[in-house]
């Protein structure tokens, strides 16, 4: 597997565009420099506030999607849950506002070096860099399902562009709203044995991760997770991203998931103590 990357940059972006899906909001910004160089799985850290009430700390957004060239040379899009009010206050932001971002972030998701069966699972707002990847992996020539699962249908994200590339689309909410009703790993096993999957890749909660981990393991395949986790400074420098996971020499040891993540193999991480 291969993966890309390349140094963060500080941009001021403007919002070209705000969507709300649901209880979930997106915002498209225009940001050049981080768009040329974002990969599926990174992300930017967002300062929170304006000039006058500017919090200290940034909020990290995955990337859930990046164009380059067009009538705006290049743009990244974020989805945000507002759920507290440092994200209540970025999902407020419209067209024309500015935001001071700093990325792209973090280790991409290892890309196949040729076409690979890959099942895609997403929960929440984690079908926003799901569905980036989604439309990487098929431009690779790599079929794809996908999982989308949600606590209800308005914080589902990412099923029509699902749809539009993937050989299948199963919907799950934890309370039957959209799509079967269940867990949203409830559908992965049957996902990988039908599509001969040789890779699974998830972003989602903790929970969500762990039981994709387990049923790649299961069935002898990988499994990439991008993992959330508090984030304050998104550069390495604040620890507060902190989680147990095993290293080279088959230790374990506290590693920064902003720098060593936000993507990993499932099976490094120790999940019961950073759950
Ligand atoms: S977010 Fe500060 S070290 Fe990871």
């Amino acid at each position: 597997m291969t993966d890309g990357g390349h140094g963060p940059v500080i941009e001021t972006a403007e919002v070209f565009g705000a969507h709300r899906a649901g209880d979930l909001v997106s915002l498209t910004l225009i940001a050049p420099e981080i768009a040329e160089h974002a990969r599926p799985g990174q992300f930017v850290a967002a300062r929170v506030g304006d000039e006058s009430s500017a919090e200290v700390l940034r909020r990290a957004l995955f990337i859930a999607a990046a164009t380059t060239g067009g009538a705006h040379a290049g743009t990244v899009t974020v989805v945000i849950a507002p759920r507290r009010a440092g994200s209540r206050w970025l999902a407020g932001r419209t067209a024309g506002d500015r935001l001071d971002l700093v990325g792209p972030l973090g280790t991409p998701f290892p890309l196949p070096s040729g076409p690979s069966p890959a099942v895609l699972v997403a929960h929440g707002y984690g079908g926003g860099p799901l569905s980036w990847l989604a439309q990487t992996l098929v431009a690779q020539g790599s079929p794809v399902e996908v999982v989308l699962g949600a606590d209800t249908a308005s914080e589902l994200y990412g099923e029509q562009p699902a749809k539009r590339i993937a050989e299948r689309v199963t919907v799950l909410t934890t309370d039957g709203s959209a799509g079967r009703t269940g867990p949203t790993t409830d559908a992965v096993s049957d996902a990988i044995v039908r599509l001969g999957a040789e890779v699974v890749y998830a972003s989602g909660p903790a929970a969500v991760l762990r039981r994709v981990g387990e049923l790649a393991q299961e069935h002898a395949i990988r499994a990439q997770v991008a993992v959330e986790a508090p984030m304050a400074c998104g550069i390495g420098v604040c620890l507060s991203c902190l989680l147990p996971a095993r290293v080279g020499d088959g230790g374990f040891r506290l590693v920064r998931a902003c720098v060593e993540g936000p993507v990993l193999e499932a099976g490094r991480v120790r999940w019961g103590e950073f759950a």
